[in-house]
């Protein structure tokens, strides 16, 4: 198999930035994704369907000419997210879903969530209002080891969330462990999950064997190779339509990852179809790449599938070492490595 013509893929888990940052990387998304869902995490963060919507409108503006891309906005969800603001949301047609961020737990997280039940109110709407719930599942307890929060997240706070609203939709997004792989296999169909071309691709060694590579820091923060890794790869690879592509591309400036206190999160936008080709080709299996890459997102958000096609070729090329990031640098995934698919214009 030398060539693969897919249907476009969408990505359900995508940072833009905003400004002459989202203008530097918005078309590469464009180029690869019919779709994504926007994340909010922007400083200050998409708290209204009005913010989402001028949100959306820059985005549009940003794009390269002729290039078609539409972004499903998604809402902030704060201790203050009033039920009216959702019920707003819903009228928006912009908007696609709300985040849920525990406070503290990730990049511009700071005025998320400080305990669910401050949400409970929102989340009736939600459920009514079919708004897909989409979760950075980490708790924030200092005294919970950052690499049990995804795990420990599950057990306290989402297992009690899927209990108290069996009819919402509960997108568990970028997962990184096999608890993760486990817990979303075993929920019902409302339950699915996102997975990362740097979880499927990379694991903790990656990041802190022979010297420590803030390229690779990210969050929730890279897992084992065994069991978490290996979990991840048989989840993505399986078939099952309850995990699909969202890539979390999240691009920072290179100086302030190389620093004494760098930012979390991995820039893949340029490369995220090639990653994901590079991940499914190891293991046998190109023929399962189109229904997580292309089919199983839209059908769990009850959009149609997109209908125009992009086709990979078997052709090892080297990813930059780093792309203009509004007149500085960003470091993306993979950075100066062979990749053995390209995606053809
Ligand atoms: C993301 C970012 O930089 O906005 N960082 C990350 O490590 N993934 C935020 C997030 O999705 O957690
Ligand atoms: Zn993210």
């Amino acid at each position: 198999m030398n060539r693969i013509t897919l249907t476009k893929p969408d990505d359900w888990h995508l940072h833009l930035r905003d400004g002459e940052a989202m203008k530097s990387v918005v078309g590469m998304s464009a180029k690869q994704m019919g779709r994504a869902i926007i994340m909010p995490n922007l400083s200050p963060p998409i708290t209204s369907a009005a913010q989402a919507k001028d949100y959306h409108d820059r985005i549009i503006e940003s794009l390269p000419k002729e290039t078609i891309f539409k972004p499903l906005m998604v809402l902030y969800l704060t201790d203050e997210t009033s039920k009216n603001e959702m019920l707003e949301a819903s009228k928006t047609p912009e908007v696609y879903a709300a985040k849920l961020y525990p406070a503290g737990a990730t990049t511009n997280s700071s005025n998320g969530v400080t305990n669910i039940r401050k949400i409970y109110s929102v989340l009736e709407i939600m459920q009514k209002e079919k708004i897909p719930l989409l979760i950075h599942g980490e708790v924030t307890d200092p005294s919970v080891d950052i690499f049990d929060r995804e795990a420990v997240f599950i057990d306290k706070v989402l297992s009690k969330v899927v209990r108290d609203f069996p009819e919402l939709k509960i997108v568990l997004e970028h997962i990184t462990t096999k608890d993760a792989v486990d817990y979303v296999k075993g929920s019902d169909k409302n339950i699915a999950a996102t997975i990362t071309p740097h979880h499927l691709l990379a694991n903790r060694n990656h990041m802190l064997s022979g010297g420590i590579r803030p390229h690779f820091y990210c969050l929730p923060i890279l897992k084992r190779e065994y069991p978490h890794q290996d979990a991840l790869v048989a989840a993505a690879i399986s078939g099952s339509n309850k995990f699909f592509l969202g890539t979390d591309s999240a691009p920072h400036y290179k100086n302030e990852k190389e620093s004494a206190c760098g930012c979390a999160g991995i820039f893949s936008a340029n490369a995220a179809i090639e990653l994901y080709a590079e991940v499914f080709d190891k293991h046998k299996q190109m023929q399962m790449l189109e229904g997580f890459s292309s089919f199983f997102g839209a059908d769990f958000y009850g959009l149609p599938r997109n209908t125009e096609k992009i086709t990979l070729e078997k052709l090892s090329w080297t990813v930059p070492k780093s792309y203009d990031f509004s007149g500085a640098k960003v470091v993306p995934f993979f950075a100066g490595s062979e990749l053995s698919w390209k995606l053809l214009d």
